[in-house]
């Protein structure tokens, strides 16, 4: 993180004053505890939003100083720069029309912030969420510790609100494990799942941890289902501010996170969603937890679905492509 003086606010960046940015700049001005810049290439839009929002500190008695802008100078010494920019997928789009857009905007941006805060951690949002982070780490020329895909979050915070609507409990004693790329082929992982310490499958039958397995899962394309102009945006918003939290305030949180693995899980060079303790310098650790053989192979499979994201990127960087 950078250097600061006594007293000296932390700068956490968001690129992209989307609906996603919007909100991780809301819920970090009512933190109260660092300074925010908002970024976007609309020209005003960025400006309106950190203007409504401090506004908003004059009601909510916040004092967060927000600056909104289009030019990279304003983001320089950033402690965090979350990266939520790109598009979402438009009728008639592949899946590989997005691929190579959010790549670009992803690693175009990178270069940016990398360029005025190269000692900042990066926590990518942007879709698809895995492969996006190998477009920011390949531009940023940063250890992995400080490249980190927001997804396990989010994911988990879903599967444990399906866990308390199910059994009728607090989501405050409910914890959730989700493992995997943050797609179809996530794996949430009920044994490691718990109602205060009690695992969920003591608490429910087989098929419907199944079931509350598959909504999570699909968790995205339920909300894209019935908001239809857009995607969540609320829950990825304040799954943020927990990461940038457990940086900033150097918690050591245990999350699940996007990181490039080298190894651990039996899977080399990939970027997929596991348990990492993450503080100050960003990942600290990674932590890996027995799996059974069936686990084992879903988190491959879904290791095997980035890849085959990344591959796809790669010919969209070839000169000729
Ligand atoms: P949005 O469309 O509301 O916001 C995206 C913003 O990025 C727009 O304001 C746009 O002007 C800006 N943008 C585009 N190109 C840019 C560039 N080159 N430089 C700076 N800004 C640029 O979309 P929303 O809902 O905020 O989602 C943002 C991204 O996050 C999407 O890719 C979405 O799929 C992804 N997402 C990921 C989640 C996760 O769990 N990882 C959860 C929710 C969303
Ligand atoms: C979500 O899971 C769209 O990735 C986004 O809501």
């Amino acid at each position: 993180m950078a250097t600061r003086l006594a007293g000296e606010r932390r700068k956490v960046t968001v690129v992209g004053a989307g609906m996603v940015g919007g909100t991780v700049a809301q819920t970090l001005a009512q933190r109260d505890y660092a300074d925010v810049v908002l970024l976007d290439i609309v020209e005003g839009m960025p400006q309106g939003k950190a203007l409504d929002l401090m506004q908003a500190g004059a009601v909510l008695g916040y004092g967060t100083r927000l600056t909104g802008t289009n030019d990279y100078a304003d983001t320089a010494d950033s402690d965090v720069v979350v990266i939520t920019s790109g598009i979402a997928r438009k009728p008639g789009m592949s899946r590989d029309d997005l691929l190579k857009t959010n790549m670009g905007i992803v690693r175009g941006v990178t270069e940016q912030v990398v360029a005025t805060s190269p000692d900042a951690v990066l926590i990518v949002v942007s879709n698809p969420l895995d492969a996006m982070c190998h477009a920011a780490f390949d531009v940023a020329g940063f250890p992995r510790e400080r490249v980190i895909g927001m997804a396990g979050v989010l994911d988990a915070a879903r599967f444990k609100t399906f866990i308390a609507m199910e059994l009728d409990v607090s989501v405050e004693d409910v914890s959730a494990f989700v493992l995997g790329g943050h797609g179809d082929t996530m794996v949430p992982l009920s044994r490691y799942s718990t109602v205060a310490g009690i695992p969920i499958t003591e608490l429910l039958s087989a098929e419907r941890v199944r079931a509350l397995e598959e909504r999570t899962a699909s968790g995205g394309a339920e909300i894209v289902g019935l908001l239809k102009t857009g995607s969540a945006y609320y829950a990825p918003g304040v799954s943020v501010v927990e990461m940038v939290d457990a940086v900033l305030l150097d918690k050591k949180r245990v999350l699940p996170c996007s990181v490039l693995l080298q190894g651990e899980y039996g899977i080399d060079d990939v970027f997929v969603g596991v348990p990492v303790t993450l503080g100050a310098a960003g990942m600290g650790r990674i932590i890996e937890v027995t799996l059974t053989d069936a686990e084992r192979a879903a988190l491959a499979k879904s290791a095997d679905s980035v890849r085959e994201l990344v591959a796809a990127m790669a010919t969209f960087s070839a000169p000729d492509a």
